[in-house]
């Protein structure tokens, strides 16, 4: 790849740890600051990924990072703030001194995970007006010296995801009947390795330059056929309970309260933005496809288990 020595924000997370791989594959020397690196060990034993404990947020710091560097790619992000003002420290007031700090060290080129709804202006939450302010900053002051791109997706699934996990997690504590929160919500979910593959090949491509690329998945649903074809594939005997509006904001404002923060207003309220491409990139992964797998990989993982048990009751 042209741009080598790539640093990867937010690289510990779900689509940050299969970029990582994605990129180090590709033979690029991948630079992965996080603040908890005990938990990357999986990462750790390609030679092609460093991963360095740093706080991101300390221009210092973030100076040193970037020193070197051709390219950077910010995945940083959050779903719901613990303070007031998370949103905007982390989607917007990052996303500032990112530009800069590129700036000063001559990185050529900058990639950026957004969201599919993000806009400034007009974002149905307070996640997707930071997300669309952060967009824009980079599109604005990135583009003077450096090739920008912004991806947004709508939201993502595949290994270690934090949508179907968590709803199959939660429908297996549920007793029978299951009250979704904005049943109607039309979403299209997008794979992570197609997701990633659509980011790696942006890196080196000038097509992509100066673009906010939308990434769908290839079908659309409701939140609620999400959710009943998890019920079919994990065999649950959960049925949904699709709650009207009122419901719908209750439930957030008594999760939003609760530690862990399951669902949030802001949460409920970006989900009154269909989260669907009328432009850009349709991904070809199919959610119930990947199901299927999933079903398949679960049930051997049953199998597996329940082998190591009967082994461990005869040790020898
Ligand atoms: N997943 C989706 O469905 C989806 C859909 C659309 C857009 N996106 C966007 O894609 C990006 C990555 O999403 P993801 O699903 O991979 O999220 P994730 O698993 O929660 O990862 C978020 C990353 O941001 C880092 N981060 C968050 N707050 C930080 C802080 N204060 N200081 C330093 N690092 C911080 C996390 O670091 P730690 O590991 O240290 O917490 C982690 O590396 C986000 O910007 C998200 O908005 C995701």
């Amino acid at each position: 790849m042209q741009h080598h020595h790539i640093i990867l924000f937010g690289g510990s997370g779900f689509i940050g740890n299969q970029l990582a791989i994605a990129l180090a594959n590709r033979n690029c020397n991948v630079t992965l600051p996080c603040r908890r690196p005990h938990r990357q060990q999986a990462l750790r034993v390609h030679p092609n990924i460093r991963i360095i404990e740093a706080d991101v947020f300390d221009d210092d710091q973030l100076n040193a990072l970037c020193r070197g560097q051709h390219a950077a790619i910010n995945l940083i992000g959050i779903l719901h703030q613990r303070q007031d003002d998370d949103f905007r420290r982390v989607h917007v007031d990052f996303v500032k001194s990112l530009v800069a700090t590129c700036s000063r060290n001559g990185i050529s080129r900058l990639l950026h995970l957004s969201a599919l709804g993000a806009d400034q202006a007009s974002g149905s939450s307070q996640y997707l007006r930071s997300k669309g302010e952060g967009e824009n900053l980079l599109h604005t002051f990135g583009q003077k010296d450096m090739q920008v791109t912004s991806f947004q997706p709508s939201v993502v699934f595949g290994k270690g995801d934090q949508f179907i996990n968590r709803f199959a997690s939660i429908l297996k504590l549920t007793p029978l009947l299951f009250p979704l929160a904005c049943p109607d919500s039309q979403l299209a979910p997008v794979y992570l390795n197609d997701l990633v593959g659509r980011i790696v090949d942006s890196v080196d491509d000038p097509s992509t330059y100066s673009r906010r690329i939308s990434i769908c998945g290839p079908e659309v649903f409701t939140l609620r056929q999400i959710i009943e074809m998890i019920i079919e594939t994990t065999s649950s005997p959960c049925r949904v309970v699709p709650l009207g509006d009122g419901l719908s904001r209750l439930q957030a404002m008594i999760l939003g309260a609760l530690p862990g923060k399951l669902f949030t207003l802001d949460n409920y309220r970006s989900l009154q933005t269909p989260n669907i491409c009328n432009q850009g990139d349709l991904c070809k992964t199919s959610l119930p496809r990947y199901l299927l797998d999933w079903n398949n990989h679960s049930g051997f993982r049953k199998y597996y288990d329940q082998f190591r048990r009967y082994q461990a009751s005869y040790p020898d």
